[in-house]
Order: structure tokens, then C-alpha cells, then sequence
């Protein structure tokens, strides 16, 4: 008898198993109905979402529905099929032409989701004999786009240039390098520093990829995300990004002005070796992208929203994951983790939804409580999400000044 495969799993069930109650289940937290971008039904409860990544509020977009009800229509429910296949329809080379028109590239390839545009170009791109030099703090799929192919896996510490710097120095003479960060990180929400890591990035001769699933939309003067509203596109040489964030609905991409880049669809195995995207979502995505050009007000909303959350539980006291609202993401870094899951326990209790990110999941080991502005919430709402956390804290007796220090390490 061969030994229990499930044995290597141990010291993950042993943590799960120290967990206090109320989060021992990541799928507790079940939407009944969603009524708005803003309000679901959770566990018989109407619920204020302020832990999505509906950033822009597409998912109810009047334009978007009507796109995918069209195309289902028109197209089925399904492609049954790779790209490479029968999985290429005229709404699939619509969408990378409006892609590649948003960016202002020469050239997009679609992917089934942001994991899989990750994995296909992070692991093809860089060969064996080449180096991937990435951000410590990147997310999984980063780090899987890496595991899955051949190159020697570099990391430097977050958003630290100089350290990217040595690194970068070490690296042989020659041999192919590919930086890779992402402009917004998820957790913190803090922004990288673009300009920085472009100078070291360029000092070293190295090609520079940049995820921009949390800044696409939200950033730049048509939605393009950080890298434009730096003014910086031409010193990036890959965007990669996902349309299950501030476009609505699901699906990958990567933008690149490279001449050979096309050639990407014959030697990317997650981009030929899975089925492509519903008609439905590929026309709701099309008609999203174009929406977020001239969604100014939308962006201004978010900003709005976003400073007064931050401000608000900051002057209250409370833990801030960034000195300032950087991006959409607000982070609340909580004393413990036993802490955490109570506080987030109680929000909801409230009426009130946010993300509980605890580790394994979180850099530097922190507790956070995830919350995350849409353009679609209402002032009104951004009120009570702040009563409630004020609410909350009272009535599990915790001072906000207690919700420090940082890190459990
Ligand atoms: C930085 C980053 N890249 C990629 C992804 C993957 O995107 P998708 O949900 O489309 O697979 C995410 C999703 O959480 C992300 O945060």
C-alpha cells in the first residue's frame, strides 16, 4: 500500500484546524441574491458589499447586459473550443481590436481569465536559459506563470527599486530578463513605484511586464490604469490584465507593442490549451472596455468614496494598511487573527460585507479586513459602512487604537 497522498497536506489541515470557528468555512459567506453592484442578500441578509472588485460597477452596466444577452442570442452559450480551433469567433477578434484601440497597442491576445494570462506569458516568454524577476509581493498567479515554465525565478523586496536593482546586477551578461510587477497590489492596495523600477528596469537592459488587474479602469485620463496616468506607456513592453475587475466579468489579457508578439498564439500552451471565452462574456467585456474610456464620473466617484472611507476610519483610529487612499482598496491591518475574524464576523452580522484576508494569503504575515470602493456606492452607504465598522468595534470591545500594531510576523 502506497503511502495516503493526502498526507502532504497535513500541516495545512493542522493550521485549518487552529482557526477560530467563524472561519474555519472560506464558502460561509453565500450570496442568495445580488441586487445591485452594491447590495446582495448574504446568508437571508441584505448586505452592503464593500469587499468586491466590481471597482467601476460593470456588472450591471445597462449597455454590458444588453451586449451578452445579444450575443447569447445570436452566438449560444458557449465556443466548445480552443482559439486555435473552433474557438475563434468574429466577437473574440472584435474584442482584442478594442483591446489593442483601449491600450493603444499594436497587438492583444485574449485569455480565458487574468490567472491564465499570467500563467501563458510569464511561462512562455522566458525560456531556460533567461531570468524572471519578480515582485516578492506578487500575486499567485505571478508566481504560478513562473513555476509552470523554465527560467530562473528571481525576487526582489516589494516595491523596493534598489533592491530590484542588485539583483538585476547579478543576473549574467546576455542572458534574457523579464521584470515583472504589479501597479496596484491587491491586498494593501498600495501602488508601486513605476518610474523607479522602469529606470532600473532599463539600466539593465531587461524586458518589463506589468499586471494591471487593480488599475485598469480606475487610473489615467481613458481608464488605461496606472501606467498611463504616469504617462510612462512607452517603457512598458507587456500589460496584462483581467476583465474580472473593473470590467465585470471574466477573461484575461496581455497588450504589447512587440513586433513578434502574435507569435504568442502558437507557442502559449494556457492560451491554445483551453476552451475560449462564452459570446457572452466576450460582448459584455467589449462593451464594458469601451464604457470605461469616458467613465470619468465613475472614477470620480471611486476617489470620492475611496478618501472618505480611508479618512474616516483613519481618524477614527483604526489601522491603515496605506498612509492615504492610494487606490480602491482600503486595508484595515488588525492586531491578530483572532481579532480579524471576530471584527469581520461582526461587520456582517451588521449588514455589512468585506474581504478577511489572513495569512497564508497576506504579505509581511498581516490581518487585514479587505475593503474595496466601487463607483456605484452611494454616499449614504460609504456612511454606514464607517458607522458600522465604529459599530462593530464598540460593540466587541475593541478600541480602534487596540487594532495595532501591523504585523503578527
Ligand atoms: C494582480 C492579479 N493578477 C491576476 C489576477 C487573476 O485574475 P482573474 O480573476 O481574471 O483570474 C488577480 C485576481 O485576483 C490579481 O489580483
Amino acid at each position: 500500500m502506497s503511502s495516503d497522498l493526502f498526507d502532504k497536506f497535513q500541516s495545512v489541515l493542522d493550521q485549518h484546524a487552529r482557526l477560530p470557528k467563524d472561519a474555519k468555512d472560506p464558502f460561509a459567506v453565500r450570496m442568495d441574491e445580488v441586487h445591485s453592484q452594491t447590495e446582495a442578500t448574504i446568508n437571508g441578509k441584505r448586505t452592503i458589499l464593500v469587499g468586491t472588485n466590481n471597482y467601476m460597477g460593470m456588472t450591471f452596466d445597462e449597455d454590458a447586459l444588453k451586449a451578452a444577452r445579444d450575443a447569447l442570442d445570436s452566438f449560444g452559450t458557449g465556443t466548445t473550443g480552443s482559439r486555435v480551433l473552433n474557438g475563434t469567433y468574429s466577437i473574440h477578434k472584435q474584442l482584442e481590436a478594442t483591446l489593442a484601440d483601449f491600450y493603444n497597442t499594436k497587438y492583444a491576445m485574449v485569455f480565458s481569465t487574468g490567472y491564465q494570462a499570467n500563467l501563458g506569458i510569464l511561462s512562455t516568454l522566458v525560456g531556460k536559459d533567461d531570468y524572471i524577476i519578480i515582485d516578492a509581493d506578487s500575486h499567485a498567479s505571478i508566481y504560478d506563470g513562473c513555476a509552470l515554465g523554465t527560467a530562473t525565478l528571481m525576487r526582489f523586496k516589494h516595491n523596493d527599486a534598489a533592491d530590484l536593482d542588485k539583483r538585476l546586477g547579478r543576473i549574467p551578461e546576455g542572458a534574457g530578463k523579464l521584470v515583472v510587477i504589479e501597479t496596484v497590489y491587491s491586498m494593501l492596495g498600495d501602488k508601486a513605484p513605476l518610474a523607479e523600477i522602469i529606470k532600473v528596469t532599463k539600466k539593465h537592459g531587461a524586458y518589463l511586464a506589468v499586471d494591471e488587474a487593480h488599475s485598469m479602469g480606475i487610473y489615467g485620463k481613458t481608464g488605461r490604469g496606472v501606467v498611463q496616468e504616469m504617462g510612462l506607456e512607452d517603457s512598458v513592453d507587456f500589460i496584462i490584465g483581467t476583465f474580472s475587475k473593473s470590467v465585470g466579468t471574466v477573461g484575461g489579457f496581455c497588450v504589447s507593442n512587440h513586433p513578434k508578439f502574435e507569435i504568442l498564439r502558437l507557442v502559449c500552451r494556457p492560451y491554445m490549451f483551453t476552451a475560449s471565452l462564452p459570446p457572452s462574456v466576450v460582448a459584455s467585456a467589449n462593451s464594458a472596455i469601451n464604457s470605461l474610456r469616458h467613465a470619468h464620473n465613475l472614477r470620480g466617484a471611486i476617489w470620492e468614496s475611496a478618501s472618505h472611507l480611508h479618512g474616516a476610519l483613519k481618524d477614527a483610529g483604526f489601522n491603515m494598511g496605506t498612509s492615504t487612499a492610494e487606490s480602491p482598496i482600503i486595508a484595515i491591518c488588525l492586531k491578530d487573527m483572532e481579532m480579524t475574524v471576530r471584527f469581520w464576523s461582526g461587520l456582517l452580522e451588521r449588514g455589512v460585507y468585506v474581504n478577511m484576508a489572513v495569512p497564508p494569503a497576506t504579505p509581511s504575515g498581516l490581518n487585514l479586513l479587505r475593503c474595496s470602493v466601487c463607483a456605484a456606492h452611494k454616499p449614504e452607504q460609504i456612511e454606514t459602512v464607517i458607522r458600522t465598522f465604529l459599530e462593530t468595534a464598540e460593540g466587541l470591545g475593541i478600541k480602534p487604537s487596540e487594532t495595532h500594531p501591523v504585523a503578527e510576523a
